[in-house]
Parts: structure tokens; C-alpha cells; sequence
């Protein structure tokens, strides 16, 4: 064995396969090469982690830049420094900029504005559309795609899958699991009356009601158990999802978002007011409690912020004029934290829907995991850590986020990616590193192989 590494964290408590461990970590050329004790081992750079907790690096599945089309509000530069300063290694980005990400021109200007500019691994999700749904299947193989993400209702931009004959078709081509947003278009439309009559942001749950989630999702699958394919239900916010999802979890894998689990109705909107619109939208504390038993529960694969920003110029017209969704890219792990430190879910819990979930559910080769020859991608964390999430320490461009002024107990002390810090104590390092994510099934041809 090497006793050269190129960086070696020590003295930390590493969340292992086999749990909670007191261990070193050696790293060479990107990837994890040795646990144990690893004193009087030299290596170029050291992190002395005591006192810390060394973390599979923490994957966003979910977030929303606005490169191409608004990067004013976000490009894939500040979203990307927004993550690693928020102990994010990877990415799974939307399809909905502008213009959409749907075909192989835009999917490629995409990969090409991400290279050299992008802080953390990253891949993009292909928007499913009438027009590309016989692409779908080729598209969702491209290195660099996460897969194929289906709006069933209408959000930012102009991606709409809404009818069952179009989403048959969608989930029958291709083989990835199908992200999707799960709202039903035509209940959609035939209330937005109460939307139009709110008066404020109040009315958003009442307009975008359970029954608009809950019909989406039961369509959903149906069709994906006639086609046989497999579905993640993006940012689930009902009891009602929940009961329908546990019974058929063959078929589909659960996200819920840290701000649905943390904000509540109404007094979110008292608080915030169209600073906490977002759809599928924030509900009462009865469906929040609901979210945070089927995280107990085992139903929830995945926690992803559906980062999503929009300026407050923006977010001060009057509703429902105002657009939806609110940034959490870098803080999806202070605020999951501090609900570790309030006893809510165990840190092996965050562990498993940060990093092993995300990993799992769309078959990402090499990460999620500290284990022998993954990627060498780290969230280092100090559970105790007491700070304050501001505005100002916000990297997006959107320069807000809807826990300013929360006390957190749990920060991101540390960032490394493919074993190079990227992120030490808040600062960002060196220069943007990023590289594509890997996906097991689309492995051919995309490494280098010597035995
Ligand atoms: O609130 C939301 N905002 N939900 C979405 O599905 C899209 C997102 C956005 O891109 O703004």
C-alpha cells in the first residue's frame, strides 16, 4: 500500500458503509485509496478533520440554474459556487432555461457553457416535450444526462407533458428513471380563478391543491406501471402522495425538499410571502408532518432543494404574477443539519438522502460512497457549528434565501471534490474543476481502463 497520498483527511468521523467510523482517509489521483490508521503517511496537503464529520459528498438532484436564458439570476458559475460553498459536490440541473434544454444542440451548448465554468460535478437532466419524445431514448444516454424530466404541470418555462397519451409515450421510451413534476395541467387551469382572486400568496396551496398533486401522481403511476418504467416523484407534498407512493415503491422513488420539510403554512406566507411560492407548494403542518414520517419511514430515496431563483424584484409583483420557486442550493445541509442536531433524522439518515440515494436511484457510477476507488468527493461538516444563514453569505445571484435569519446548529466546514478542496472554513478555492457525472448503464467508452 502507498503511504504517499495526495490529500489525507485525518482524525475525522467518517460516515462508512459500515457506519460511523474514526478513520483516515488517504486519496490519490481523485479517489478514495485507503482507510484506517494512516499515521506517518506523508501526503501533499492534510486536513485535519477532528472534531469534524467526513460525509459522502452531498448530491443535489435537483436545482434549477438560469444558463441559458437568465443568468442575471444564475449561471452555471454562481449556481455552482452557491453549492460548493454549501458543501455540494454534484448537481443534477433542469432542463427548463430558455431556451429548453431538449435536444442534443441545447443539451451540448449546455455541456460546453458548464466546462471550465462549473465548481462541482454536474449533469443535466433532457426535458421531455410532444415534439422529442422519440429522441427521449438516445437523449437520455448522452454522457452528461441524468435522464429525462417530465413537467405534468405547468412551472417556470414552457415544458409540459399534460396529457396520458403524451406520457405514455415519454415513459415508454428510454430506460432511465423518469423525474418528474407531478401536478395535473387541467385542474391547474380549471382553478387558477383562485390563484387570480388570492389577493397574495396565501392562495397558492389552495389553487395548486392536494387533489392537483395527488391526481398528477396517481396518473403517473398508472402509466408508469402499464410502460414498465421507473419514476422519481420530485418534491412530494401531500399525505396523500405519501399513502399512494408506499405502495408502490417498485415503481417510483421519493424526493422531498428541505424547505417543505421546514416551512409551513400559513405562517410561511405571513413571513415571506411570495418568497415561499414554489410548486408544487408549501402546505399546512398536517402535510408536513406527513413528510417527515415517511422520511422515518424509509419512503423518502432522496432530499433535493429544487434550488430555484428568482429575483425579488421578482418576487414583490402581486400574486399570482409572482414566479415560483426559491434558491437552496447552499443550504439544503445547514438547514437538513440543524434538523439532525433537533433529533429529527439521524445523521446516517442524511447521509443516505444526500449522497447514497441520490446515487442509487439514478445508477451514478463511482460516487455516493465513502468506499475503496469511489471518487474522492467529501462533505466535511461540523455538527456543533452555530451560525446564523443570511442573505449575504448567499452565492447566487439571487441574493436571498427564505431561511435568512434562521440559527443553524451544523455547517460545511470543508468541500472536496475528486480529492481537491474546493471549499475550507467558507472560502472558495482555486479555480472552477467541475466535471461531468457518470452513469453505471452509459459507462462504455467514457473511462480510462488499464488493469
Ligand atoms: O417552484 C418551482 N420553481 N417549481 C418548479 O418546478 C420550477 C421552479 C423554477 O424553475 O423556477
Amino acid at each position: 500500500m502507498t503511504d504517499h497520498f495526495d490529500l489525507l483527511i485525518s482524525n475525522g468521523t467518517c460516515m462508512t458503509p459500515a457506519g460511523r467510523q474514526e478513520t483516515d482517509i488517504g486519496i490519490l489521483d481523485g479517489k478514495f485509496a485507503a482507510f484506517g490508521d494512516l499515521t506517518g503517511a506523508e501526503a501533499d496537503e492534510i486536513i485535519d478533520a477532528k472534531g469534524l464529520h467526513v460525509l459522502p459528498g452531498v448530491i443535489d438532484s435537483q436545482v434549477h440554474f438560469r444558463d441559458p436564458g437568465f443568468p442575471e439570476k444564475e449561471d452555471l458559475e454562481s449556481g455552482t459556487r452557491a453549492a460548493i460553498a454549501g458543501g455540494v459536490t454534484a448537481i443534477f440541473e433542469m432542463p427548463n432555461t430558455d431556451p429548453a434544454t431538449t435536444n442534443e444542440t441545447e443539451f451540448q451548448a449546455k455541456m460546453t457553457r458548464a466546462a471550465g465554468r462549473a465548481w462541482c460535478d454536474y449533469a443535466f437532466f433532457i426535458g421531455a416535450t410532444l415534439a422529442n419524445v422519440d429522441h427521449l431514448a438516445g437523449y437520455e444516454r448522452a454522457p452528461g444526462c441524468t435522464g429525462v424530466k417530465i413537467f405534468m404541470g405547468s412551472s417556470t418555462g414552457g415544458l409540459l407533458v399534460a396529457d396520458d397519451a403524451t406520457l405514455t409515450a415519454v415513459l415508454a421510451a428510454g430506460r432511465r428513471r423518469c423525474a418528474v413534476h407531478a401536478e395535473d395541467e387541467l385542474r391547474l387551469r380549471q382553478r387558477k380563478k383562485i390563484a387570480d382572486e388570492a389577493g397574495s400568496a396565501h392562495g397558492h396551496p389552495e389553487w395548486r391543491d392536494v387533489e392537483t398533486a395527488l391526481s398528477a401522481t396517481r396518473r403517473l403511476l398508472s402509466i408508469a406501471h402499464s410502460t414498465g418504467r421507473e419514476v422519481h416523484v420530485l418534491h412530494v407534498t401531500t399525505q396523500e402522495e405519501m399513502e399512494l407512493l408506499a405502495r408502490h415503491r417498485h415503481l417510483a422513488t421519493v424526493e422531498v425538499t428541505p424547505q417543505h420539510l421546514t416551512l409551513v403554512a400559513p405562517d410561511c406566507y405571513d413571513k415571506l410571502g411570495a418568497r415561499a411560492q414554489m410548486n408544487p407548494p408549501i402546505r399546512d403542518a398536517r402535510h408536513r408532518d406527513a413528510l417527515w414520517r415517511a422520511v422515518d419511514q424509509g419512503l423518502v430515496d432522496v432530499v433535493g432543494s429544487d434550488h430555484a431563483p428568482h429575483t425579488l424584484a421578482e418576487k414583490t409583483a402581486s400574486y399570482p404574477n409572482t414566479p415560483s420557486g426559491m434558491p437552496g442550493v447552499q443550504t439544503l445541509v445547514p438547514v437538513m443539519l440543524t434538523h439532525v442536531a433537533a433529533g429529527k433524522l439521524t445523521l446516517e439518515r442524511f447521509v443516505d438522502l444526500t449522497a447514497t440515494g441520490p446515487a442509487r436511484i439514478y445508477g451514478v457510477a463511482g460516487k455516493g460512497r465513502l468506499s475503496l476507488g469511489y471518487d474522492a468527493d467529501l462533505t466535511i461538516v461540523d455538527l456543533k457549528a452555530e451560525r446564523t444563514i443570511t442573505d449575504d453569505r448567499m452565492h447566487s445571484k439571487c441574493g436571498w434565501t427564505p431561511f435568512d435569519g434562521m440559527a443553524v446548529t451544523g455547517w460545511p466546514m470543508a468541500t472536496v471534490i475528486r480529492g481537491i478542496p474546493v471549499m475550507r472554513d467558507d472560502e472558495i478555492l482555486g479555480e472552477a474543476q467541475g466535471k461531468t457525472v457518470r452513469f453505471q448503464d452509459t459507462l462504455r467508452g467514457e473511462i480510462d481502463f488499464e488493469l
